[in-house]
């Protein structure tokens, strides 16, 4: 099977193209490089003979004279949630104009599209306050979408719409992951690519933070799923995709991958030794939420997956590779 991953320099696709790369697909790679640190996934790529293209995904042309594949797993996209409140047009077009070339390709190809969407479809209003912590909500593919829910959720929410098109029009097998959180190896401790990281890299080098929104008491919350949880996912989903598709699913990790901002500074003290100063700053952006939590029943049981690595393993994989990493990673910031 010839797989083509979009965005395959970033954290998900780098991890998903080295996963399926050992299990004897034929992967390929486009990206355009315009995260920071994707050359350093570059250099992993290439080692293990997977070439990338380096494309913009907004650029049709160049993707249509691209080889045929049997399935684009999309992972490309600006998955900043701040970037797209200042940088719109870039936001719109890398997330929703990509996404729409990557159906075209796929449509020529007679290819099938697995996509990567996120949690930040839900509306903000669902998120005013913390819930006790025997009152916390799951959220699932049942629940409502309609309402502001940051730029980047519209057009993931914009994009999975576009997808269910396509596959009605010219009848294209797909599947949708809406992902919540996701950390581990190859996210490199910098603020837009997700909280885990961002603490473990500042107790790594000493450096000051801030609790920051919802009063500055550290309490927001998160269930967290390890990148290699979800690699498994998507090989499993690969495996079956000609007999389960046209699916959407909730992926998140579990009751024990969660954790407050709080709990996550206790267990970096404990991994790093460091224990850094936090200043409390009561207000946060419109588009920060205080918690989320996923509901994986159907992913679950249509899969017979769960997430099998906790808060403790997450951290602890993702601040070994920081630290073996640490050198070389301060080259490519
Ligand atoms: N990381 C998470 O916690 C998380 C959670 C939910 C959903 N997701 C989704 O998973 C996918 C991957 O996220 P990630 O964390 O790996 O992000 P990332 O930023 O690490 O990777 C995205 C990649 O896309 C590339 N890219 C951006 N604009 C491009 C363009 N115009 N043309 C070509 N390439 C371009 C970047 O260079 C980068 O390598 C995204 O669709 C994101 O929305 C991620």
């Amino acid at each position: 099977m010839k797989i083509l991953i979009t965005g395959g320099c970033g954290f998900v696709g780098t991890n998903i193209a080295l996963f399926l790369k050992k299990k004897n697909y034929q992967i390929e790679t486009l990206d355009n490089l315009s995260r920071k640190g994707g050359l350093y996934n570059l250099r992993l790529l290439k080692k293990n003979k997977i070439r990338n293209y380096k494309i913009n995904i907004c650029d049709f042309k160049k993707i249509q004279k691209l080889k045929k594949y049997d399935l684009i797993i999309d992972c490309c996209a600006e998955a900043a949630v701040e970037v797209s409140k200042n940088q719109i047009d870039k936001v719109f077009n890398t997330n929703l104009v990509g996404t729409l070339n990557v159906l075209k390709k796929v449509k020529t190809d007679k290819a099938k599209i697995i996509f990567l969407s996120s949690s930040r479809v839900y509306p903000l209003k669902n998120f005013k306050k913390i819930p006790s912590k025997f009152n916390i909500k799951k959220f699932n593919e049942k629940d409502n979408i309609i309402g502001a829910k940051t730029l980047y959720g519209f057009t993931k929410l914009a994009s999975e719409m576009l997808i269910e098109e396509f596959s009605y029009a010219f009848k294209i097998k797909y599947l949708i992951n809406r992902c919540g959180v996701i950390s581990g190896p190859l996210q490199f401790g910098k603020q837009d690519q997700g909280f885990v990281s961002l603490w473990i890299w500042n107790h790594l080098n000493n450096k000051n933070m801030s609790y920051i929104g919802f009063g500055g008491h550290g309490n927001q919350m998160r269930d967290v799923l390890h990148i290699n949880d979800l690699c498994n996912l998507i090989y499993s989903q690969i495996k079956k995709i000609n007999k389960v598709n046209n699916m959407l699913f909730t992926v998140g990790g579990s009751t024990k991958s969660s954790t407050t901002l709080k709990k996550l500074t206790k267990i970096c003290e404990k991994l790093t030794k460091n224990k850094i100063k936090f200043k409390k700053i009561a207000k946060t952006s419109i588009y920060d939420i205080p918690y989320y939590m996923s509901d994986n029943y159907l992913i679950s049981k249509t899969y017979k997956w769960r997430p099998r690595k906790n808060i403790h393993d997450i951290v602890n994989d993702t601040y070994l590779w920081l630290l073996n990493n640490k050198k070389n990673l301060t080259r490519y910031f």
